[in-house]
């Protein structure tokens, strides 16, 4: 019984976490390397560790930011001016200090090829 409930905690947390799979991580190339070190470094602490999420900000691993919807474009703006809530609950997103638009490019290189390993296109 106390297994049974354990276990039904767990995938309560679970779900509700922003992406319960596990990440596959890309086969990263060039520009998309120095992309995950600046990614990690200005986003993820709202965007999380592999663009999983977390309580401040949204998931890219997520058909909301595939590129079809969510345009490199729109990552230069949020990065350089900050972003609007609408999609979720998490407020808006101040403009990122200290990150460059060179930067801000090889970090769309490394986030597209972070969607496309988890099949979101
Ligand atoms: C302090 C937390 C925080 C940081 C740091 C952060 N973001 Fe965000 N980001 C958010 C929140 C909150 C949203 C708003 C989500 C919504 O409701 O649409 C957002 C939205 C976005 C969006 C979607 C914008 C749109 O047009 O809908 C993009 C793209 C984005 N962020 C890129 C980035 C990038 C790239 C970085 C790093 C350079 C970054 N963010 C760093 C919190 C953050």
């Amino acid at each position: 019984m106390r297994v049974l409930i354990s276990t039904a905690i767990a995938l309560v947390v679970l779900s509700t976490s922003a992406w319960s799979q596990e990440v596959r991580q890309p086969d990263l190339k060039g520009a998309a390397v120095f992309g995950k070190i600046a990614y990690d470094k200005f986003c993820a602490a709202c965007h999380g560790i592999n663009g999983v999420g977390t309580d401040k900000g949204p998931p890219f691993l997520h058909r909301v930011y595939a590129a079809g919807h969510h345009s490199d474009e729109s990552f230069y703006l949020a990065a350089l001016r900050g972003a609007r809530a609408h999609h979720w609950q998490f407020g808006d997103m101040k403009p990122v200090n200290g990150v460059t638009e060179k930067q801000v490019e090889m970090i769309v290189k490394y986030v597209r090829a972070l969607q496309l390993a988890n099949g979101i296109r």
